[in-house]
């Protein structure tokens, strides 16, 4: 495995820290909608994984979602950050499963967003292969118009989809590729659900048509005293496509 890397992040606010994974194939930036709405409650820091972003990596391949767990842990060490409350929406949640399963001293919190705990399924691990192919022959524009379709809930504004498109844009292909095949070989999250003991709150799109709700609401039932809100004209990204609930269920969460 490679070794932990220190990774680029954006942060706004004060006080205890509130740290953003972002999903596949993004970068920070889907979470500025929370920088700028919970900057009042919390120092909310966004970070690039490896290879995403500004988290420069010249040479992207063998990665896992320990490897990018471990990453938020060394930029925690070397900002002298102790504990978070730490959020990831879809591969950013694979993520968090990871950092709780290998630093959990360090949770505050934890918020989960349109992801899921199971692994995939044989099928889903030969898609990931597919994807790891089409990125890297035909780039992320095959990508985005495969997913174009399914990210969003009905009539998604165009803002959203240009800054999402972009975020697909500003990302290499062997950085997607290498994501694909991590995602492929993450270890399934289920076990964990009813052994996590710090406050956790599940926001998932009405409309994610990725990771359906009922899916997720079930997951979440597993985690002991876990909140579940459902993100209404939210799909896949409902973080970004209705920042108004999402930021109004994680203050009340927050405050609690
Ligand atoms: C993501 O948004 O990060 C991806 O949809 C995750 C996945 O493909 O499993």
């Amino acid at each position: 495995m490679p070794e932990p890397m220190v990774l680029a992040s954006e942060e706004r606010g004060s006080g205890p820290v509130l740290l953003f994974v972002h999903g596949f194939p993004l970068d920070r930036t889907m979470w500025i909608p929370q920088l700028a709405g919970l900057a009042k409650i919390r120092t909310c820091m966004a970070v690039d994984l490896r290879g995403h972003g500004l988290s420069v990596d010249d040479n992207p391949g063998d990665y896992t979602m320990d490897l990018f767990a471990d990453d938020v842990a060394k930029t925690l060490d070397d900002l002298g950050i102790e504990q978070i409350d730490i959020a990831g929406l879809s591969m950013g949640g694979y993520v968090v499963f990871s950092f709780w399963r290998r630093h959990r001293e360090r949770v505050r919190s934890i918020i989960l967003a349109d992801t899921k705990a199971e692994e995939d399924s044989p099928e889903g691990k030969a898609g990931r292969e597919k994807t790891a192919e089409l990125v890297a022959s035909q780039g992320l524009e095959a990508l985005w118009s495969q997913l174009e379709g399914k990210m969003f809930a009905a009539n998604p504004s165009e803002d959203v989809k240009d800054k999402v498109h972009a975020m697909f844009q500003n990302t290499a292909p062997e950085v997607a590729a290498a994501d694909a095949l991590a995602m492929r070989d993450r270890p399934d999250s289920v076990a964990d659900l009813a052994n996590i003991t710090v406050p956790v709150l599940w926001l998932q799109g009405e409309e994610d048509q990725l990771m359906p709700v009922d899916g997720a609401r079930a997951s979440a039932e597993k985690i002991p005293g876990a909140t579940f809100v459902g993100i209404p004209k939210g799909g896949h990204l409902a973080t970004l496509e209705n920042p108004e609930a999402t930021n109004a269920a994680i203050t009340d969460f927050l405050k609690k």
